[in-house]
């Protein structure tokens, strides 16, 4: 696929490939993401923790996510650049979100953003997407209710989980997503709702049954080793190879034999 990647593109793969999404964060990340082909970057909050340090993703600010969405987007050129609106930009009224979202269209080259939350957010949802700000929902286990939930838990299980994620996804749907990101559910569950809805459905930890995979890229490349959830597979192990070319430069600085003539001027 050469041509740019639109939320056209992205509904019309409900019924067409899987949709490959990954994070990245900044110009390299995006770019070699964009040059292995997937379809969506998600400038994803989780950038508070796999890049910041931070230990959940409750303090990355506006700022923050505004700096890094510039940065990934000098890298993207083809997938659709997906925004992640940070936690309590968005929750107090649909103008505050309105205010916020319009800022990543407008002072970064992101085309969409994304925010958690179902029913509740619905109203917000379809206040950004009657006034041209294009909304990828998520729900699920939703990172940003870390503390309401008393840690990371699996959602949407037994008859009652279901029927509260469902009502979650049709109210995102209805309220005009693109598209909607499930988090941390039963495979069966997530079946259910991809089923059920019309737009496509992005798991991670949400099994096989999605109309597309998302991972957060630092925990699919082996760059972020504090916590490592059933669902990541590591494609690579880049921390540990990191770690030893600064080893080596580091010996080779200690013994003298960096820098060697074939890196010296005359
Ligand atoms: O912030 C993030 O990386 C995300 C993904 C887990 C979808 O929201």
């Amino acid at each position: 696929m050469t041509d740019k990647v639109t939320i056209n593109t992205i509904k019309d793969m409900k019924s067409g490939d899987p949709i490959v999404m990954v994070t990245a964060y900044d110009y390299p990340t995006a770019l070699y993401s964009d040059r292995a082909g997937a379809h969506i970057i998600l400038v994803g909050d989780s950038l508070a923790q796999t890049v910041l340090g931070y230990d959940t993703t409750v303090p990355v600010t506006m700022e923050e996510m505004l700096h890094h969405t510039r940065a990934a987007g000098r890298g993207c050129s083809r997938p659709l650049l997906v925004a992640d609106m940070p936690f309590g930009s968005y929750q107090t009224s649909p103008q505050q979100a309105y205010d916020n979202a319009a800022r990543f269209l407008k002072e970064s080259p992101a085309h969409s953003v994304k925010l958690e939350g179902g029913v509740t957010m619905a109203e917000t949802i379809r206040f950004l997407t009657t006034r041209s700000i294009p909304v990828m929902g998520h729900i699920g286990l939703m990172p940003q209710s870390v503390h309401q939930m008393g840690g990371y838990k699996i959602q949407g299980k037994g008859d009652e989980g279901l029927r509260t994620l469902l009502d979650d996804a049709r109210a995102v749907e209805d309220a005009g997503a693109y598209s909607i990101v499930l988090e941390g559910i039963p495979k069966a569950a997530a079946l259910k709702v991809t089923e059920e809805l019309s737009i496509p459905t992005i798991g991670i930890g949400a099994g096989p049954h999605c109309d597309g995979q998302v991972l957060v890229l630092n925990d699919m490349l082996g760059l972020y080793d504090q916590f490592t959830p059933k669902f990541v597979k590591r494609y690579a192990e880049l921390g540990q190879e990191m770690q030893r070319a600064i080893t080596d430069f580091a010996k080779e600085v200690t013994e003298g034999t960096f820098p060697g003539e074939e890196h010296s001027y005359d």
